[in-house]
């Protein structure tokens, strides 16, 4: 079985192609350049772009992977969560495709792409708690099985992505905020500063990043060298992000923790742009161990927006035998569970 799936939902224009277990071809084209200079998505021009990258995409994919569209079987693409107009462009593509075709188009929810990431290539889906961490989303799901999901827990505001990129641009640095933020917080002190570790002891499992946020942005006049507003010395940088990024990750780590616990499962697994974060790899590799839990980390090139994880889920749904209709609407609000 071949999927062609198709991932606009935010600022990334992805194609991928799966053959079986084999990836064909995964093509990414990231507009964070373009939307740098507005320090975030700026949704019109997200699906303006998408609309403009995806022909391209979809010729490289097709040439990469050697095949053409009437040797796909399945047209996928992400329908939600995700931005209204950036969802259109790609669910209609996939659609056109699948007409095209004549073969079936499958919609796939973005969350699920990212959960099941951290087993592509593998053919179980066992039982586990996910964190999803990403720059809209931050989320513990328990996953009994492929389909079978419970959200445990939520952020309340900001999404940890979300706080990274808000932390960045504060200080002036670049965006997408969080590998600006890591980078820095390589030669800073996490202890320098005493960020509040919010809903730490809360006695549930969801999370709120927006109090550390804002405990940065009280900190900063005080750093404020000279004159300009962003004119900070970058060993106080490192400092302010070493904190702010150990503040992020103690909390991540306990609640994920705790759900596992909770949910009586022995795997984590690890999915979403934040899981490229090193520190929080590394924090998580170690507490895991201390805990006997197993950790599945998806790759990096599979943690931030791609296709090839919404190829992935789409393929295991076909497997089971889920089908769907040209009439699957895209929907901004999309609920994994
Ligand atoms: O999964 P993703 O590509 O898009 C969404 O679905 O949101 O995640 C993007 C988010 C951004 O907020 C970005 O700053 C964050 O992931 N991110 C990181 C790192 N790399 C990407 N956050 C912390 N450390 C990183 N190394
Ligand atoms: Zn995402």
């Amino acid at each position: 079985m071949t999927v062609l799936a198709i991932e606009t939902s935010c600022d990334e224009t992805a194609v991928a192609i799966l053959q079986g277990d084999t990836l064909r071809a995964s093509e990414v084209s990231s507009q964070s350049a373009a939307h740098r200079s507005f320090g975030g998505v700026v949704p019109e021009f997200a699906s303006r772009n998408h609309l403009h990258d995806l022909p391209g995409l979809l010729d490289r994919a097709f040439r990469a992977a050697g095949l053409d569209s009437n040797e796909i079987d399945i047209f996928a693409a992400t329908t939600g969560p995700g931005l209204a107009s950036s969802l259109l462009v790609g669910s209609s593509t996939a659609k056109g495709l699948a007409i095209g075709a004549g073969k079936p188009f499958l919609p796939v929810n973005h969350l699920e792409g990212h959960l099941l990431s951290p087993f592509f290539g593998k053919s179980e889906i066992e039982p586990n708690v996910s964190l999803i961490v990403s720059g809209g989303h931050t989320l513990l799901v328990h996953v009994r099985a492929f389909g079978d999901y419970e959200i445990l827990g939520r952020t309340l505001d900001d999404a940890a992505g979300e706080a990274f990129d808000k932390v960045a641009k504060m200080l002036g640095l670049g965006y997408p905020g969080g590998p600006e933020v890591e980078l820095r917080a390589r030669d800073g002190n996490p202890s320098r500063f005493d960020l509040p570790r919010p809903m730490l002891k809360s006695d549930d499992l969801n999370f709120s990043f927006s109090g550390v946020k804002t405990a940065v942005r009280y900190l900063l006049p005080k750093l404020i060298r000279g004159t300009k507003e962003t004119a900070f010395d970058p060993a106080e940088i490192a400092d302010v992000c070493a904190s702010f990024q150990a503040a992020v990750i103690e909390v991540l780590r306990a609640k994920s923790l705790r759900a596992v616990r909770e949910a009586r499962v022995r795997r984590l697994t690890l999915s979403g742009g934040v899981s490229c974060n090193q520190a929080l790899r590394e924090d998580l590799r170690n507490a895991c161990a201390a805990a006997d839990v197993g950790l599945l980390v998806a790759e990096p090139w599979l943690s931030t927006d791609n296709a090839a994880m919404i190829a992935f889920a789409a393929m295991q749904k076909a497997k089971r035998g889920i089908h769907s209709s040209l009439t699957a609407e895209i929907d901004p609000n999309l609920a994994l569970a």
